[in-house]
């Protein structure tokens, strides 16, 4: 029998309107949802269907503390210096640039007042193709949150201090986190992302011909 289909907003509009939502705000977030937002994750495609994945939901505010330390630390040290060396991208207003790196330093900011944290783990050894088991849960988890109404970011910069951040996370010496996924019901609104045409990134047949 065919399925009626559910209600609630398309699959491509969520898609188009998932964008980073870095200002959020502390009001807590029902477990329910929470656990929607997981299950959409472990439908994701996985290598072999090993599922090696775990995801630690964070909402210790004492854990959340000693994380962000290191996040906070990568950002101004190591990743805003970056981008403000290098500048907007091509197609980035400077406007637009200044808005991203002003959001992004809210994140990195008040990242521990985000209500509940995921961080998308995988056990074993870290290999070139190791995060194509975890980053389409993280999609997955991406989309389920919007479409929930939450608003949520992949943010990596916890990275920039692995050893030290991954030790404040409390994780054991085969595992390591992928993401960090900062979830909250948004300050702001939900709007389109903001992407290259598909005439700019997509060839046909042969590399350069579109
Ligand atoms: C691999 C990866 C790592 C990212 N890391 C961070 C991060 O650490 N902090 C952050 O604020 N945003 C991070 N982002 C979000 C991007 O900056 C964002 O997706 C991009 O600027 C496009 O904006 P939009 O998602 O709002 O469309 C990351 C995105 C990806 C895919």
């Amino acid at each position: 029998m065919t399925e009626a289909p559910t209600a609630g907003p398309d699959l491509f509009e969520i898609i188009r309107t998932t964008r980073s939502m870095r200002r959020l705000k502390p009001d807590p977030i029902p477990d329910a949802l929470i656990d929607q937002v997981l299950e959409a994750g472990v439908c994701a495609a996985n290598g072999g269907n090993a599922q090696s994945w775990r995801f630690l939901v964070i909402q210790d505010p004492s854990i959340k503390a000693a994380v962000a330390v290191w996040y906070r630390r990568g950002w101004h040290e190591v990743t805003a210096p970056r981008y403000r060396a290098a500048g907007p991208p091509s197609g980035a207003s400077p406007e637009r640039f200044a808005r991203m790196l002003a959001a992004a330093e809210h994140l990195a900011d008040h990242l521990h007042e985000a209500p509940v944290w995921i961080v998308p783990c995988l056990t074993g050894e870290v290999t070139r193709t190791s995060g194509a088991s975890i980053y389409p849960a993280v999609q997955n988890m991406l989309l389920a949150a919007r479409a929930l109404g939450l608003g949520c970011t992949l943010t990596t910069v916890h990275l920039r201090f692995e050893n030290e951040a991954e030790a404040a996370l409390g994780l054991p010496e085969n595992v390591h986190s992928y993401a960090l996924l900062p979830l909250g019901y948004p300050s702001g609104r939900f709007g389109p992302v903001r992407r290259a045409t598909l005439a700019d990134v997509v060839f046909r047949d042969r590399w350069g011909e579109v």
